[in-house]
C-alpha cells in the first residue's frame, strides 16, 4: 500500500495511514529473466506494477544503467552471494521520480527527481517503476538529465568509498587509476585530481582522452605498454579495476609505496609481509550520504558523469552483449521507451518525464 500527493497534498507527514492505491497505469513494461544464461534469457515482459511498502518510494524510472555486475548475476555466477528470486528484474542504478510511498516515508518525496543505488537481491530498475527504500534515496542533481543521473549511483559510490574512503586521498599524493576508462574508472579519476593526487591512470586508445580531459596526469595505453613498465616511481594509492590475474595484481600492489594503499573492486591484493601497505578489497555499499555528496559535485560543476551511450530499455540484452565483449566504455544508460510513457501519462500517472 502507498500514498501519494493524489491523496494527499504537499506536507511532509511520517507515520500518515496508507490510502489503498496510487492513480495511474496497474501494469509496467520491464526486462526480466526466468532463468539464468546468456542476454537471451532477457525478455521484455508486462508486470503488475509495484506498490510501495512501509519505508519504500515507487520510482516512476528516467533511466538505469549496465554494470558489469549485471552480466554476472544474469549469468547464474553469483548466485550464492546474491542470490535473486526468479523471475529477476535486473538494474542495480536507478534515476527517476517518486510518485508514491509507502508508510514512514515523508510525502514532501513524491514529485522530487531522485537517484539511487538499488540493493542486489531486489527487483531492479529495468522497468517503468521501481521499488526504492527510502533510505537509500538522494536528490538527483539538477545539472544533467535525469535518465543519466542513474549513472552516478553505484559507480560514483564505488570511486568514492575506493578513493575517498578507504584510501583517503591528499594533495600531493600519486594515484594510479588502473581501468580508468570505465564507469568507475572515469569517476575516480575525477575524485582523485580533486583532492590535489597526480593521476596516471590506464586506458586504450578510445578512452585516452576522456580520461585525460578528466583529470589524470599520465594516461598509459595498457594495450601497448605493460602498466609496471610506465610507472617510473612508486605511488601512494592504486585503485585497480580491471579483472587482473593474481600475477598482475601482485605487480600491482609492489607499486605501493610503503605507507600506501591498495584498493580492488576485482581481484583481491595481497600486502607483502612485514610492510605497512595497505590491500583492501572493496565491495561497494550504498549510502544515501555519500550520494547526495556526488550529486553535489556535479551540480557545482565538479564532477563529470561520463555518460558514453544511451539505449532503449528493450535494447538491455543486446547491452549485455557488447558489455561482455568489453565494447563498451564509460556508463551506458538505458530508459524506458517514451511511447510507453507517453501511453501511461494519459492514463492519469502524472509526474514530469525529461
Ligand atoms: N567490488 C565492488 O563492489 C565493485 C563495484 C563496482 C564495480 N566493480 C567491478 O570493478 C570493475 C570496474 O567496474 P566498471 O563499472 O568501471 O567497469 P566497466 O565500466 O565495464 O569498465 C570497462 C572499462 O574497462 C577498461 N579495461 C578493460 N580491460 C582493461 C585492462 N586490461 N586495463 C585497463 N583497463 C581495462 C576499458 O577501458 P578502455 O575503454 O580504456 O579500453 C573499459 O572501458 C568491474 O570488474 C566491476 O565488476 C566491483
Amino acid at each position: 500500500m502507498s500514498v501519494s500527493d493524489t491523496t494527499t497534498s504537499g506536507s511532509a507527514i511520517r507515520g500518515l495511514t496508507p490510502t489503498p492505491t496510487t492513480n495511474g497505469p496497474t501494469t509496467m513494461r520491464a526486462i526480466q529473466f526466468t532463468r539464468y544464461g546468456q542476454p537471451t534469457v532477457l525478455e521484455t515482459v508486462e508486470l503488475p506494477r509495484p506498490e510501495a511498502g512501509p519505508g519504500e518510494a515507487l520510482v516512476r524510472v528516467a533511466g538505469t544503467t549496465f554494470n558489469p555486475v549485471d552480466a554476472t548475476l544474469r549469468a547464474g555466477f553469483l548466485a550464492e552471494v546474491f542470490p535473486v528470486d526468479l523471475p529477476h528484474v535486473p538494474g542495480i542504478d536507478v534515476s527517476g521520480t517518486v510518485i508514491a510511498v509507502g508508510e514512514g516515508v515523508s510525502l514532501d518525496l513524491v514529485g522530487r527527481d531522485v537517484v539511487a543505488f538499488l540493493p542486489m537481491t531486489r527487483p531492479g530498475a529495468s522497468a517503468e517503476y521501481a521499488i526504492v527504500p527510502a533510505e537509500l534515496i538522494a536528490a538527483a542533481p539538477q545539472s544533467i538529465p535525469l535518465a543519466d543521473a542513474a549513472a552516478l549511483a553505484s559507480s560514483g559510490l564505488t570511486a568514492w568509498q575506493a578513493v575517498v574512503e578507504h584510501a583517503d586521498v591528499r594533495a600531493g599524493q600519486r594515484v594510479l587509476v588502473n581501468g580508468a576508462g570505465g564507469g568507475v574508472g572515469g569517476i575516480a579519476v575525477q575524485l582523485a585530481a580533486a583532492a590535489g593526487a597526480t593521476v596516471i591512470a590506464t586506458a586504450s586508445a578510445r578512452s585516452r582522452d576522456a580520461v585525460a580531459a578528466r583529470g589524470a596526469a599520465q594516461v598509459i595505453d595498457y594495450t601497448a605498454t605493460p602498466v609496471v613498465d610506465a610507472v617510473s616511481e612508486p605511488v601512494d594509492v592504486v585503485v585497480n579495476l580491471v579483472r587482473t590475474s593474481p600475477e598482475e595484481t601482485a605487480t600491482l600492489v609492489s607499486l605501493v609505496k610503503p605507507g600506501g594503499v591498495f584498493v580492488s573492486t576485482t581481484t583481491p591484493g595481497v600486502a607483502p609481509a612485514g610492510t605497512d601497505v595497505r590491500a583492501v578489497s572493496l565491495f561497494v555499499r550504498s549510502d544515501a550520504a555519500q550520494l547526495a555528496r556526488l550529486v553535489q559535485l556535479v551540480d557545482s560543476g565538479d564532477l563529470r558523469v561520463d555518460v558514453s551511450a544511451r539505449y532503449p530499455l528493450e535494447e538491455l540484452a543486446s547491452v549485455h552483449r557488447l558489455g561482455e565483449a568489453g565494447e563498451l566504455r564509460g556508463k551506458v544508460v538505458l530508459t524506458p521507451s517514451r511511447d510507453s510513457d507517453g501511453d501511461r501519462e494519459r492514463n492519469g500517472d502524472g509526474g514530469d518525464p525529461r
